[in-house]
């Protein structure tokens, strides 16, 4: 298998966004999560920003093994050293730099010009390599910039130094295809890109983010720069859960290219994320939320009784949940019913699957879910029919 370096940015990108942010040790608690998945890469924060992230990033640097290490640095000589500070205890260090490139940045926010912004990623990238081998660029901003200056700034950070260059969709503008023609670009009119890796980091503000994530894969990008539960700036980035699955469920498509990534710790990792900062997963959620592996209307219920893969494109197990749920509800069939009562005990033939259905429909029109008691009370109603009439709030449930 040709590899997919997975880089990992809940910790910086994911812990920026309003309402995601941790303590140190939650953070180092997480790093340890992240080395259990085997990502290739942990960028543990902006040392720059605060002396908590600084605290944090060095003691993840000096205590978890594995994975490269790096933190974030603006292109600014403070930044660069104060990275280096925090990351030197690491086992495999890196210095992530960046600088926007867009002419709305560089006009409206950062006051530079073209030039005056390349010269300052040059020499941000030296400097970062006097410290250290390992150096990843950044042009922030990169899809909504001049393409043929793009290039020319790749091709200026490459020739100082840098061994990743990481093309951001910072404002989750880009549509895949034109990403893709974008990339192949790179191949084209930047005559040393073949000395670096090419990383893509996508935010998800058209929904794209994932999409975007694999179709530069296709277009020769090698590292991927995600968030566990898809976390980060705005709408977030490219979820870690969705493209490695993608990854995986998909190699007949991409061409043997896959990740190391120990699937089975997915879930672990975005139960452990959601523990520390308070923020669920919507239910819907690919791979990790509530309903990915979860079945309720009879159709489905019938065909993944009948042979799972009907409906199911991955095992849970595969990613570290359970079993596959069937949800009665009132989109429930009687295949279903029927199984889940004999997990409770009621073989066919002692009962009229006809009645109980007809009862439990009337159930289901009262409430979101029935549950294990809902269909012990609708057993026990059938089997003493003078009793309350089961349709009714009185079945609600103790869940
Ligand atoms: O979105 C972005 O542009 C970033 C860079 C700093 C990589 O997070
Ligand atoms: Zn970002």
């Amino acid at each position: 298998m040709d590899k997919i370096l997975i880089f990992d940015t809940t910790l910086r990108d994911g812990e920026q966004a309003p309402g995601f942010s941790m303590g140190t040790d939650q953070k180092l608690e997480f790093a340890r999560q992240l080395e259990r998945l085997n990502v290739d890469v942990i960028e543990a924060g902006f040392p720059a920003a605060s002396p908590e992230d600084f605290a944090a990033v060095q003691q993840i640097a000096r205590e978890v093994r594995g994975p490269v290490i790096t933190g974030l640095a603006r292109c600014v000589p403070e930044d660069i050293d104060r990275l280096w500070e925090a990351i030197k205890g690491a086992e495999s260090p890196r210095i992530h730099t960046f600088i926007s490139t867009s002419d709305i940045h560089l006009e409206h926010q950062f006051r530079l010009t073209r030039e005056q912004a390349k010269e300052r990623a040059v020499a941000m990238v030296r400097r970062a390599k006097s410290y250290c081998s390992d150096v990843e660029f950044s042009p922030m901003d990169a899809t909504r910039t001049e393409w043929s200056y793009l290039y020319e700034v790749l091709e200026a950070v490459i020739d100082a130094g840098a061994t990743t260059i990481n093309i951001a969709d910072t404002c989750g503008y880009i549509i895949p295809e034109e990403f893709g023609e974008l990339l192949q670009g790179i191949w084209t009119r930047v005559p040393n890109a073949d000395r670096a890796t090419l990383s893509v980091h996508c935010h998800n503000d058209l929904g794209m983010a994932t999409a975007n994530a694999l179709a530069a894969v296709r277009a020769g990008a090698r590292q991927i720069e995600v968030c566990v539960n898809g976390i980060g700036e705005r709408a977030g980035n490219s979820s870690l859960e969705e493209v490695v699955m993608a990854l995986n469920v998909r190699k007949d498509y991409f061409g043997g290219y896959g990740t190391t990534i120990n699937t089975r710790e997915l879930a672990q990792a975005s139960d452990l994320l959601t523990l520390f900062t308070g923020e669920a997963v919507q239910a819907n959620k690919p791979i990790v939320g509530r309903n990915a592996f979860a079945h309720e209307s009879g159709i489905h219920q019938d065909g993944v009784l009948k042979f799972k893969s009907t409906y199911e494109i991955m095992k849970p197990e595969e990613v570290g949940r359970g079993e596959s749920r069937l949800v009665m509800g009132k989109h429930s069939g009687r295949h279903a019913l029927r199984v889940e009562l004999a997990k409770l005990g009621y073989e066919l033939g002692t009962y009229d699957l006809g009645v109980a259905f007809a009862h439990f429909k009337d159930v289901a029109d009262f409430q979101k879910e029935v549950f294990a008691d809902d269909l012990h009370a609708i057993m026990r109603d059938l089997a003493e029919p003078a009793s309350t009439p089961v349709a009714g709030p009185t079945h609600a449930h103790t869940h």
